[in-house]
């Protein structure tokens, strides 16, 4: 009997996967809290949330319930002309505590066309008000997904490069990090002060592609006062720091300014299935809501605000709004400032930095991109350990879900001593 691996050889494609040097994948066949469980029964703590989705462990049994229940009332329905209680309820859920001023949810079904619709609110809210406003800007080596306007709008990088002539222009301004705040700001002032900038878009505090690079809130706050100073929308790309991940519920609640839209995806469901969701306020829904039809969105996707998906969301709100969770990330918070501070002074570590449950080791090395030749050794190191760690070149990061205990942070946290240990024989 050939083996999954085996057959998926055959005839899968995976995605980022340089398919000649890595012919191999791990095939899982149950997950079970951090732990994901190959077909040889080894046991992978999963330290980034299998693509920064997962808040409540794998297979949570509370999600799967009450996914079930709602497979056997509805499972989809067309949400033109239709709707459910499911959306309805997430919408409602959701409007409670997202950033002040969030007005309208409007679902779509990943993380891509999450700031797809945003972008596309952006460009025909100005349109539809009769004023020119077309340009789009956004942070150097930012990543917002990829379908097209969302790898516009992302940092022109080999993730890209096969695609730049395709892609529409955007401006970029500095990344705000150590020392680069101030220049930051004041390439974003010239740019707004010109009049032309439909909307601006970040992730904020944290770009997760780029190798989980943080940034101050003050810049942040900064950012948007602009952007309202200069009449400009702010699109605020939660999709992998919504959910607890920085801390509070969003990253946009450590700063006092709100944004126009929020777009939202993976953790949405706890990481159990696929939604994306961009909120806007009623300034921007009203936009768009005219007796002149040229003035609607028009976009949609076949399964927009899927009955099923929405229960597994509300049922991960339920989990994520209980205090246990709320106190295993600050519980988190706390031991990874405590790791933090011990490999600090390592000869290793070129820097590390948190923001919140998210820490990220930027290691020493002659080739610092995202082709590091470290980034392969990490991987395999720590894959032969038993923990998922997917390195972003010599930058290793965790993002766990919020059930990871104490033990098993700390069994991942010697892992990286060993390995800075490796690294340097003389240490
Ligand atoms: C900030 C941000 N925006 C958008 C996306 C795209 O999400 P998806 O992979 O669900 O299309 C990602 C994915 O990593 C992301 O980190």
């Amino acid at each position: 009997m050939p083996t999954i691996k085996e057959r998926d050889r055959e005839v899968i494609w995976h995605p980022y996967t340089p398919m000649k040097a890595w012919p191999e994948a791990i095939a899982i066949v149950r997950g079970e809290g951090v732990y994901l469980i190959d077909e040889d029964g080894n046991r992978y703590i999963d330290a980034m949330s299998s693509w920064w989705v997962n808040l409540h462990g794998h297979s949570h049994p509370y999600i799967a319930q009450k996914v079930s229940e709602q497979l056997l009332v509805l499972e989809h329905c067309i949400f033109a002309g239709f709707t459910h209680e499911p959306a309805v309820r997430l919408a409602e859920r959701l409007l409670e505590i997202l950033p002040q001023g969030m007005r309208k949810i409007f679902y779509s079904d990943n993380g891509s066309t999450a700031v797809e619709v945003a972008i596309k609110m952006s460009l025909q809210y100005w349109n539809n008000k009769g004023i020119k406003k077309k340009k789009l800007v956004a942070l150097q080596n930012a990543y917002h997904g990829d379908t097209f306007g969302a790898m516009a709008v992302s940092g022109r990088s080999i993730f890209t490069e096969a695609f730049s002539d395709q892609l529409f222009d955007v401006d970029f301004i500095p990344f705000p990090g150590e020392g680069a705040g101030e220049e930051s700001i004041a390439a974003l002032e010239s740019l707004l002060q010109k009049g032309e900038t439909a909307a601006f878009i970040a992730e904020p505090l944290v770009q997760g592609s780029a190798g989980m690079c943080m940034y101050n809130p003050e810049v942040l706050e900064q950012y948007f006062r602009l952007c309202k100073k200069y009449n400009t929308l702010i699109i605020a790309d939660e999709v992998m720091t919504g959910f607890g991940r920085t801390g509070p519920l969003f990253a946009c609640d450590h700063i006092q300014t709100a944004p126009d839209m929020v777009c939202l995806s993976k953790g949405l469901t706890g990481g159990s299935m696929p939604l994306g969701i961009t909120a806007c306020t009623q300034d921007i829904f009203d936009a768009f809501y005219d007796d002149d039809r040229t003035k609607m969105l028009y976009h949609g996707h076949s399964f927009t605000a899927n009955p099923t998906i929405c229960a597994a969301a509300l049922a991960s709100l339920d989990l994520l709004l209980m205090d246990t969770c709320t106190e295993n990330r600050a519980r988190i918070i706390k031991e990874h400032a405590a790791f933090a501070e011990s490999i600090r002074t390592n000869p290793s570590v070129a820097t590390i930095r948190q923001t919140g449950t998210i820490i990220a080791i930027e290691l020493k090395t002659d080739t610092p991109s995202y082709h590091s030749s470290l980034r392969d050794v990490m991987y395999r190191f720590f894959l032969d350990k038993k923990i998922l760690i997917r390195p972003l070149g010599n930058i290793i990061y965790l993002l766990p879900p919020y059930c990871i205990t104490n033990e098993e942070l700390n069994y991942i946290y010697d892992c990286i001593r060993e390995f800075l240990i490796g690294k340097n024989p003389d240490l």
